[in-house]
């Protein structure tokens, strides 16, 4: 039930809407989210189960009305809600089917959150996230940031898609950035030195003492992970994240031929950019692979282990690195 009878569920708010027609008659709307929409949302959330709540909530926390009304306006203060409710023939709302919305972080970017009710998942989440990354570039936004639980299945796949990059972990949970454009690209108002870190399965043991140390890190699953996109850098094409980094540490698999390529694109795309990568196990002997050269590519240092090594590294290197002279990197 509601608590706040003020409400009303006009669909003429707001400056985004879509709509489709269900097969069972009746329409799904999709629309912007106004003050107007708090005790909707309220309910909607009050009906969630306790895994659904910390899923979204990271704990039992309850939004009240006030959160939720501050939540429904979040446009005013530089970001973008929608709710998804389901109307019947006569056009009465009959359901909260769901609702999505970015918040504007100090770093630029967008915090990301959505909420699916349970006999509507399947597509709706992904349409939301769809309907925020479209919204997004407007306000100027070129990335969506989403910390999630790492038990969250659902939520990682959905984002998954999106060839996400990992700029966080603490305790059980991710905090993962997709592009609105194409590729993530570095927030703009992080003013850290930058170390991009490829490595199977998006999560690298040196992450933590790279951001004690000051550095900001976003760590790439490769080319087999990155979704629909594809990795721009195998394609030919730039990869923001490589050209703005300070250094670059390829820990994919060393005797994989894509490897070799990764590497010898960064160097060639990031000319200045440190690229750091581990030592193929066949070259460290002093073999041949399929007859290609034995040694590490040229211009590319060997990563030192173990990762507080490696930080300390990439440290030295950075530090040596002239400032840069393009001022945009920073805003
Ligand atoms: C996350 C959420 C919005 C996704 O909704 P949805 O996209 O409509 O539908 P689903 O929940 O079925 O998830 C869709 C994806 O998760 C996958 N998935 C479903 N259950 C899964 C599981 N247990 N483990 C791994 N993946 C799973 C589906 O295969 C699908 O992936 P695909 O698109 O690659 O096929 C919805 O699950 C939800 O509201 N969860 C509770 C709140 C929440 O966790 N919000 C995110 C907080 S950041």
């Amino acid at each position: 039930m509601s608590p706040d009878s003020t409400d009303d569920l006009s669909s003429s708010e707001g400056d985004f809407a879509e709509s489709f027609d269900l097969a069972d008659g009746r329409h799904l709307e999709v629309r912007r989210t106004t003050t107007k929409d708090a005790s909707l949302i309220w309910g909607f959330y009050e009906g969630m189960t306790a895994l659904d709540r910390r899923r979204r909530f990271f704990g039992a926390f309850r939004p009240d009305l006030d959160w939720c009304r501050g939540w429904a306006d979040v446009g005013s203060r530089g970001g973008f809600g929608v709710i998804a409710i389901v109307r019947d023939e006569g056009n009465d709302a009959v359901e909260v089917a769901g609702e999505a919305g970015y918040a504007l972080r100090s770093d630029g970017d967008g915090d990301l959150a959505v909420t699916v009710a349970q006999q509507w998942r399947g597509w709706l989440g992904a349409y939301l996230v769809d309907v925020l990354v479209r919204h997004a570039p407007i306000d100027g936004i070129e990335n969506l940031q989403a910390d999630v639980l790492l038990e969250n299945g659902p939520m990682l796949a959905t984002l998954q898609n999106r060839g996400p990059v990992a700029l966080d972990h603490d305790d059980g949970v991710v905090r993962l950035s997709i592009g609105t454009a194409a590729t993530p690209t570095w927030p703009k108002r992080d003013q850290r030195r930058r170390v991009l870190v490829e490595i199977a399965g998006g999560r690298w043991s040196g992450e933590r003492q790279a951001n004690e140390a000051g550095l900001a890190t976003a760590v790439c699953s490769g080319p087999t992970r990155l979704g629909r996109r594809g990795c721009p850098v195998l394609k030919g094409e730039h990869c923001p994240l490589a050209d703005d980094a300070d250094a670059i540490i390829v820990l994919l698999d060393p005797d994989d031929e894509q490897t070799a390529l990764m590497i010898e694109s960064h160097l060639r795309m990031s000319p200045g950019v440190p690229v750091l990568a581990r030592r193929a196990r066949d070259r460290s002997e002093g073999e041949a692979l399929d007859g290609r050269d034995a040694g590490m590519p040229e211009g590319c240092v060997e990563v030192e282990s173990p990762p507080a090594h490696a930080v300390q590294q990439i440290l030295s290197l950075v530090g040596k690195r002239e400032p840069d002279a393009s001022p945009q990197v920073y805003a």
